[in-house]
């Protein structure tokens, strides 16, 4: 029961994090650039972001917390876990590192510059902001599928 749980709660937490980066990034990124003028297009991220990243500050203590429960309560400790599980965790915080940035940085400096409707200033932000999410996109891929693989290679 408790291992159903913690795994249920690591993948939808993991689903909606990359899920959501996915979407931005596939789909509501060139749609934007096709239909709005800079302004809106920037304002419309703000608010994105604005809705957005509460759910990644959540999911990312629901990733660790499931991810650490399951390593010292289903496998006994971090020397029992696979390599695989070694890789998920060291990458995990690769994309941890670059949300973090992402919020600190470019983020709040989108904010400012849109609070201010300077666009050219907002528009470099934006630029950096897509930059580091598409990066942690195919990050995100990539440890799903260590994490959904990784089992059964070693
Ligand atoms: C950062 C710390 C993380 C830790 C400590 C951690 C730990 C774990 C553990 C212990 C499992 C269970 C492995 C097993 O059943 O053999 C697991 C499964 C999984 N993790 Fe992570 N994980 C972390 C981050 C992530 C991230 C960032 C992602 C994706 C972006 C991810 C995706 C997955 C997936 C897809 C599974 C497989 C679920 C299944 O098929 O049952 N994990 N993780």
């Amino acid at each position: 029961m408790l291992q159903s749980l913690l795994i249920v709660l690591h993948v939808l937490s993991v689903v909606i994090w990359v899920g959501g980066m996915f979407f931005a990034w596939m789909f509501t990124r060139p749609a934007a650039v096709e239909a709005l003028e800079p302004p809106q297009r920037l304002k419309l991220w703000n608010g994105i972001f604005r809705r957005f990243f509460p759910w990644v500050w959540a999911t990312i203590i629901a990733i660790l917390v499931s991810g650490y429960g399951y390593i010292f309560l289903i496998f006994g400790g971090m020397g029992s876990a696979g390599l695989y599980v070694h890789a998920m965790n060291g990458l995990g915080f690769v994309m941890i590192a670059l949300f973090l940035h992402v919020f600190f940085a470019p983020y709040r400096r989108l904010a400012r510059a849109v609070a201010a409707e300077d666009w050219q200033e907002g528009g470099r932000h934006l630029a950096q902001i897509r930059m580091i999410v598409g990066w942690n996109t195919l990050l995100g891929i990539l440890v799903i599928a260590i994490g959904a693989g990784g089992r059964y290679l070693v």
